[in-house]
């Protein structure tokens, strides 16, 4: 059984706490729905992935982006350059808010499958480490910037290697029909090694794949790793030198139920540099440096929401069983995922023990929409009431960052929690924000 709690959070009484403090605390001090994150334990997990990245790969060690996509703001870009880690921006918003925060530019990668020639000048002119091409205009588009401001910009070609992974299932082909990357089989990649060659403003260093989300198997990144390398051994072979760095992504599973046993680094990074070590064998490569872009495994279990609960409701079910509905004051606006992707989640009585008898209920937010569901099917305590609180763990990633305005529900904090002291680094929205943008 995995523990889908952060490291800091306990239970006392049948209440939980954050670091010391109590759900109704932090409830009271900052109201409901708020993310609330656990900072050690966020910086713990940056600094776990950077510490096994290179006790695996040792001088061939690369750097682990965080992916700010799962979740960023600028308190949280200084969180990630003071643990020594790089940052994936794959937006202009995500890259400014890394200036903001005084991210270093040269440990920022740039990401995007359509990134306008506003996000690529801008990128190239602040100095960013190195930009992922994903289509044949932007080798043009992303040379221009370079010769621009006299820059040799370093790149990365996103390659598609045949492979998509979600959870525990993947699936290899020849051929893929997504929008990201170039396809190593159809020759594509090699039409774009070729033309990044004819740009004397852009330095290829290699290749990089990332393959999905939420794998909680090994197996599939080592396929990728494999692609990648063979097409290395062909550019060795054609040009008589090696391109000197991987990126092999992201998209390491977490515990959203105890049931999923997450993908850890110190399982992740040996596993990885086997399966690097063994195909630059086959095709007699060196090493060359290798660089991962966690995401959702530093933020995802790190932080939780805390919901307070307006109403219940009994409802007779065809099979003359009956289903609690516990409405909570967010739902879809704050967390998308169990709408879109069919994603589960747990959740307890933050506030309180129960001695009840569990039944079967489903937890539902205040949107006007029949599937606003926070938790499609879960056993909790009968006796739930209007002003109990209820917390869903493992709300980190993909929570707030894909968050949305719908019927005007201002966006919730986010708090960050260390050492017995709770403070907001995003502040709640408010309706004066909202008609803040009414002309
Ligand atoms: N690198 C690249 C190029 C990516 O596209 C992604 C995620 C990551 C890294 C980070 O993946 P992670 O380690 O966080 O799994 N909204 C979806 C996930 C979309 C992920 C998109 N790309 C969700 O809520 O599950």
């Amino acid at each position: 059984m995995a523990n889908v709690w952060s490291s800091n959070v306990s239970f006392k009484d049948g209440e939980l706490h954050l670091s010391g403090i109590s759900a109704r605390t932090l409830a009271r001090d900052f109201g409901t729905p708020s993310f609330f994150l656990d900072e050690n334990d966020f910086r713990d997990r940056a600094t776990a992935w950077r510490t096994a990245l290179t006790d695996s790969f040792g001088e061939n060690a690369g750097t682990v982006y965080y992916a700010a996509k799962a979740f960023i703001c600028v308190e949280v870009a200084r969180w990630v350059a003071e643990s020594g880690i790089g940052l994936d921006v794959c937006t202009g918003g995500e890259l400014a808010v890394a200036l903001a925060a005084g991210f270093p530019p040269e440990k920022i990668e740039v990401h995007g499958n359509n990134k306008s020639v506003v996000e690529i000048e801008r990128a190239v002119e602040v100095g960013v480490g190195v930009i992922v091409i994903d289509s044949l205009f932007e080798i043009d588009r992303v040379a221009q910037a370079a010769r621009a401001h006299g820059r040799r910009q370093r790149v990365l070609l996103r390659l598609t290697p045949g492979i998509e992974a979600h959870t525990h299932e993947f699936i290899a082909t020849a051929h893929e029909d997504v929008k990201f990357g170039f396809s190593i089989a159809s020759g594509a990649a090699w039409q774009a090694v070729l033309a990044v060659r004819e740009q004397p403003n852009l330095e290829l260093r290699g290749f990089h794949s990332h393959i999905g989300s939420q794998i909680l198997t090994m197996d599939a990144f080592g396929i990728a790793a494999d692609r990648l390398i063979s097409l290395l051994g062909k550019y060795r072979d054609e040009f008589g030198q090696q391109l000197p760095e991987l990126d092999l992504g992201g998209g390491y599973g977490i515990s959203y139920l105890p049931s999923d046993e997450p993908l850890l680094p110190t399982v992740v990074l040996p596993a990885l540099f086997d399966a690097v070590q063994s195909s630059c064998a086959t095709y007699d490569l060196d090493l060359p440096r290798v660089s991962i872009e966690p995401g959702r495994a530093i933020v995802g279990p790190a932080m939780f929401t805390l919901y307070e609960v307006g109403t219940t409701k009994e409802v007779a079910l065809e099979s003359g069983a009956t289903r609690n509905y516990i409405s909570v004051d967010g739902g879809m606006s704050d967390n998308i995922r169990s709408s879109l992707y069919d994603a589960e989640y747990t959740a307890v009585i933050a506030n309180r023990v129960s001695d009840s008898a569990v039944t079967a209920a489903r937890v539902v937010g205040k949107h006007c929409e029949t599937g606003d569901i926070v938790i499609r099917d879960i056993a909790l305590p009968a006796d739930v009431v209007p002003g109990d609180l209820l917390a869903v763990p493992a709300t980190g990633a993909y929570g707030r960052s894909m968050a949305s305005n719908y019927n005007h529900v201002p966006r919730p904090p986010v708090i960050a929690v260390i050492n017995g002291k709770a403070r907001a680094i995003l502040r709640r929205e408010t309706e004066a924000d909202l008609l803040g943008l009414d002309v």
